[in-house]
């Protein structure tokens, strides 16, 4: 299959990559799409056939639920049931927005593979002009994972989506870097006192403001987090290993020579009072406590390691406030338990 990169920017071409890809989406098959969170990779969320083609092109395990995606409030009735207060209250305050609601469904409304069969579903309207432009159009919800490769970090470029899928899906629609750079929050509302099942741009402290307490799932006790099935498998791994070490410019110095003493290459990803370390590879998180930055340039920094011949890359930890925490929360799963001791 070949993979078309349109892009929405060129007002006289964009039309007719809304076309394209609404008449694609139509007929069962998968367009790639920015977010402001990252890309997806979408699919008629009705139709069984469709979605698993995402899953096809994706490698993505079947039990891993997805999200779906809404241009308008209204499309939420024919697949949810039960709404409670506090979600209405929600959607009002942070859609369109990277928050996505776990809600129950309504039986036979969505295809099965789209929730792995559990009774609720996770739901969200993108804040984008290009996804909502996308969605209104099509006017049926859209089941949409991130546009990576399973296990990979996800895209915030259209060029990461192509790295990832060429010749697996037909379209990637381009609307340039994304936003906000990590997944959106996911808030579990069929829980007594609603839970973040994964943490993202919008935090538990804007949550709180305007629904009062919720609950943080521990997402990195496999255990404790059955609720959220994509937290069981490896998540946003470059090839070479990553190793978190304490945010300390004179302990990364260390860690970089032990490192050069082994005779291996090191890359190193952190804020810029770290520049001057000396890594053979580094890429930039910004300056020192501009988390949004940070976010918006992690998975980027992720792949770019994978041009390198590090062997081993490097990450002082970040403060786990705000979007620090979804930043940690990543940084975890992409470490997957490994700390650098010198
Ligand atoms: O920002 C985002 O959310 C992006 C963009 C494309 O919208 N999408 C995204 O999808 O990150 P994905 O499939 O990569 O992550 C979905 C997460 C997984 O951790 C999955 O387990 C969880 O949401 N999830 C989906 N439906 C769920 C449900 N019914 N109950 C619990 N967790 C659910
Ligand atoms: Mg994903």
């Amino acid at each position: 299959m070949k993979t078309e990169i349109m892009s929405v920017d060129n007002f006289l071409t964009r039309d007719l990559s809304y076309t394209q890809a609404v008449d694609l989406l139509s007929a069962g098959e998968t367009v790639a799409f920015p977010t402001e969170t990252v890309y997806g990779l979408g699919a008629i969320a009705t139709s069984e056939n469709a979605v698993s083609k995402i899953f096809e092109a994706k490698g993505r395990p079947q039990d891993n639920p997805l999200i779906v995606h809404i241009g308008s409030k209204e499309e939420l009735s024919t697949f949810t049931q039960n709404v409670p207060n506090l979600a209405n209250i929600c959607m009002d305050a942070f859609w369109p927005g990277p928050l996505t609601l776990v809600l129950p469904i309504k039986t036979d409304s969505l295809a099965k593979n789209v929730t792995a069969g559990l009774n609720t579903v996770g739901v969200r309207m993108p804040d984008h002009p290009v996804a909502l432009e996308l969605l209104r159009r099509l006017k049926q919800p859209v089941a949409a994972p991130s546009a990576n490769k399973s296990g990979k970090p996800s895209p915030t470029k259209a060029a990461h989506v192509y790295h990832d899928l060429n010749g697996k899906i037909p379209l990637i629609l381009d609307g340039g870097a994304t936003g906000i750079g990590l997944e959106s929050t996911v808030l579990d509302f069929t829980t007594e006192v609603p839970t973040i099942l994964r943490p993202g741009g919008v935090t538990k402290e804007m949550l709180e403001k305007v629904i009062g307490p919720v609950n943080e799932s521990k997402l990195t006790d496999e255990a404790e987090a059955p609720r959220a099935p994509g937290m069981k498998y490896a998540h946003y791994s470059p090839d070479a290993p990553v190793y978190l070490i304490e945010a300390s410019i004179s302990t990364v110095q260390q860690a970089i020579e032990q490192i050069h003493k082994d005779e291996k290459k090191v890359a190193l990803i952190a804020t810029e009072q770290f520049t001057f370390t000396k890594a053979d590879y580094y890429f930039s998180l910004g300056q020192e406590h501009q988390l949004e930055d940070a976010a918006h340039l992690l998975y980027e920094a992720l792949r770019n390691c994978d041009e390198t011949d590090a062997h081993i890359i490097l990450v002082p930890i970040f403060v786990k406030q705000g979007v620090g925490t979804a930043i940690m929360n990543r940084l975890e799963k992409a470490a997957n338990g490994n700390w650098f001791e010198s």
